[in-house]
């Protein structure tokens, strides 16, 4: 089965560009607000760095989410699209002194802290403000994820958070300075996780940290366990709307909260991945001797995942609905690792037809560059074609 796709509106306009499906978008964003708030002690932040469309955050806004950020372009965009500075949390291991300013400036929620060093300087900056910065620890819980090694990041070798051991350190260290305020723990293991089990190992050694914590008097407000539920890359049509439900569960389940704590998310992949596709044009079908390409106007500069991840995303030629032949669907761009996909059974294909590369919406305009001088590509919603 194929996706829906306006074919015809989308004749005529400039390709390759990001097509944002706004009724996926919002069931999406409907079952989370559904499954989470079975919940009363929940709250769902959306990793801004899988996609910062405007018009995809006005859907993603409205619907009330807070917003995790990972840099101050990102708390600009964040801010610029309507979201409430209270609910931004923002990470990130090595923040500039103006990117803290801004975050004190916006008051936002919380500065989830990677390192001594940066509390240090986060205290500093919010000295100079008259102001007190409240910050959680990222931790490091040495949990893995059955996921690509480039996108685990909760191992003991990544360079993300604090070590276990050094916890009570960091918190101690935070009482002793009087422009912080430790309100929390923040974990984040790593992205595309569709074993749930992974996230009860987090649950799991979080229900021990916090054992730890509690013996020796010391409170949270606040847990925060990232983000990094996966979506369905094979069967986007099947599976357009992620496992919220088990989800959830998992954390209701295994994770237990103290009195009054509150479980925050930061959702990015699973919020904005099933809703895009990225549209390209078919330049050529060229013959080879073992093989036949089909060569089309989007690169690895449109969409990086499958150069940098070998990742997988299902592509459609949603121009024809002859018979299937079998292609390598490959950008323009000069490097050999600008294949889409390899030996992939498409209808058959011409000139000028136009293909869908399916479950695009994280992680793909957002990290588009303008190598070989191209042009960025354009995002549109549904309404666009109107
Ligand atoms: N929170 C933190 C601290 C993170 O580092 C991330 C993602 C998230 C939340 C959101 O994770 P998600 O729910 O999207 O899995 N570019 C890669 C993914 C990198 C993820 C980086 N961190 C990709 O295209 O697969």
């Amino acid at each position: 089965m194929k996706g829906v796709f306006p074919v015809e509106k989308f004749k005529g306009v400039q390709t390759p560009f990001y097509f944002y499906d706004t009724k996926v978008l919002r069931e999406t964003l409907e079952t989370i607000n559904r499954e989470a708030g079975l919940y009363p002690n929940f709250r769902v932040h959306y990793a801004i760095k899988s996609n910062a469309n405007a018009k995809v955050l006005k859907e993603i806004c409205q619907a009330g989410l807070g917003v995790d950020c990972v840099s101050g372009g990102e708390i600009k965009a964040a801010v610029a699209a309507g979201f409430a500075p209270e609910k931004i949390v923002y990470a990130g291991v090595g923040k500039s002194d103006w990117e803290i300013n801004l975050g004190l400036d916006e008051n936002i929620f919380c500065f989830n802290v990677e390192s001594i060093p940066e509390l240090e300087i986060i205290n500093e900056l919010a000295a100079a403000k008259g102001k007190v910065a409240q910050v959680c620890f990222r931790i490091n819980p040495n949990v893995g994820a059955h996921t690509h090694a480039n996108i685990t990041t909760g191992l003991a070798e990544n360079k993300f958070g604090i070590a276990m051991e050094d916890m009570e350190t960091v918190i101690n260290l935070a009482a002793t300075l009087s422009n912080v305020n430790f309100i929390g723990l923040h974990f984040h293991i790593g992205s595309q996780i569709l074993e749930m089990d992974d996230f009860v190992a987090l649950s799991n050694r979080i229900n021990e940290l916090q054992d730890r914590l509690e013996a020796q008097g010391i409170k949270v407000q606040h847990i925060n366990v990232g983000g990094g539920l996966g979506i369905d890359y094979q069967d986007p049509n099947g599976n357009p709307i992620p496992n919220f439900k088990d989800y959830f569960a998992t954390y209701a389940q295994h994770l237990q909260l103290r009195e009054g704590q509150l479980l925050h998310f930061e959702l990015g992949r699973s919020v904005t991945g099933q809703c895009g596709s990225l549209i390209t044009k078919t330049i050529y079908v060229k013959q080879g001797h073992h093989k036949q390409f089909c060569i089309v106007d989007a690169g690895m500069t449109d969409l990086i995942r499958p150069a940098l991840y070998q990742a997988f995303h299902k592509v459609e030629n949603i121009s024809s609905d002859e018979p299937v032949e079998t292609y390598d669907v490959v950008g323009p761009i000069c490097e050999s690792s600008d294949v889409f996909v390899k030996g992939f059974d498409l209808n058959k294909c011409h000139r000028g037809d136009l293909i869908a590369l399916r479950s695009a919406g994280a992680y793909g305009e957002i990290m588009a560059s303008s190598y070989n001088c191209r042009t960025l590509p354009v995002g549109y919603v549904t309404e666009d074609f109107d």
